[in-house]
């Protein structure tokens, strides 16, 4: 083999090892091939005058291939690193990047949180928590609870249907048949019933900072026997006190309500701060419904009226919210803004 021969041989080897290190191979890979181990294994076949020089270029070459691997090993160092949870590309600009939310800490709903405490004080008093639907049928919304058919009465609890008559329910009394029905075992162990039904209800309503189209209401039930409107009065003024961690005084009010029988409107004093005046219309803060169960309701339930008695109760929870908390506009809890929602961190 001619000098000549050779030199042409190792430059097309190096352009060629060159080029793959260029086009990404690793170098460790390039300094292991097979091309680069040929060279090697020449210089021993060479005349000896041309050994120590053709030996030199060979050792330049693998420097350079060498130096190379330094290059590529400290070009993936500098790069940045990946975040692979990142929602968009590290090489996005930053007028490009999407706009995010900043990552404090959520909170849940202070309603969620307020029923909570609710929830908690009826569980120190005996009671069983169920929730209700969010659509719900004739039968539960009406019949069952002794509205007759075609009755004025209705009216009052008109919302939103679905095609197939499905109700949108007014009221957490869609409840009672089932909470009924369900507990009835304990009438027959001699215990009683009590049961609370917190939930969401929808009214076909003009909105203002006291009336929301959506909002949460929570029921109760009692069942058994010789229970009297005397027990009524006395859980809820028992649960309001604790509520508000202050001695409230309540009244009842005749009213009309198809499901009870006799049917009350319970009012308690409003707490001096809320006060507009000194009247005795804003004395007193008209709550929530309430009554004694009506016997066609129990019968509903196969509950024998002649046996059992019962009262229940029904009301607006963001009412009693707004008031422990000081807040004004009823429409807050549904409007998902920020400035409300973090202000119940805790
Ligand atoms: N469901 C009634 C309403 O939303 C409130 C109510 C009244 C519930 C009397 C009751 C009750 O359970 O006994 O207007």
């Amino acid at each position: 083999m001619s000098e000549n021969n050779n030199h042409a041989n190792l430059d097309i080897v190096r352009k060629g090892l060159l080029e793959r290190i260029a086009s990404g191979e690793p170098v460790e890979k390039v300094l292991r091939s097979t091309e680069l181990k040929a060279l090697y294994s020449e210089i021993p076949t060479l005349p000896t005058e041309l050994r120590a020089e053709y030996g030199k270029q060979v050792n330049r070459l693998k420097q350079e291939l060498e130096q190379a691997a330094g290059e590529q090993a400290a070009e993936a160092e500098s790069l940045p690193p990946i975040d692979v949870t990142a929602p968009f590309d590290v090489n996005t600009p930053p007028d490009k990047r999407p706009e995010l939310l900043s990552a404090r800490v959520g909170t849940r709903h202070p309603l969620t949180r307020e029923i909570d405490l609710m929830l908690d004080i009826f569980y120190r008093m005996g009671f069983s928590a169920v929730e209700s639907r969010l659509l719900d049928d004739d039968y539960h919304m009406f019949e069952s609870l002794n509205f007759p058919n075609d009755h004025p009465a209705r009216d009052d609890y008109d919302t939103f249907m679905t095609e197939e008559g499905l109700i949108a329910p007014a009221h957490t009394s869609t409840m009672q048949n089932r909470v009924l029905r369900a507990n009835k075992p304990l009438l027959e162990r001699g215990e009683d019933i009590r049961v609370v039904v917190p939930g969401r209800v929808f009214r076909n309503e003009d909105l203002d900072a006291t009336h929301e189209h959506t909002f949460y209401q929570l029921e109760g039930v009692v069942v058994g026997r010789g229970i009297h409107a005397g027990n009524l009065v006395a859980t809820l003024r028992t649960f309001l006190s604790e509520y508000f961690e202050q001695e409230l005084q309540a009244k009842i009010q005749p009213f009309y309500f198809p499901f009870t029988e006799p049917s009350f409107e319970l009012a308690i004093e409003r707490p001096e701060i809320l006060r507009k005046d000194d009247s005795e219309e804003q004395k007193w803060l008209e709550l929530l419904g309430c009554g004694m169960i009506h016997p066609n309701v129990l019968k509903h339930a196969e509950i024998d009226p002649a046996v059992y008695t019962g009262f229940a109760w029904g009301g607006g929870l963001e009412r009693l919210v707004m008031m422990k908390n000081n807040i004004e506009d009823i429409r807050h809890f549904e409007s998902a803004k920020l400035d409300f929602l973090r202000q119940f961190q805790s």
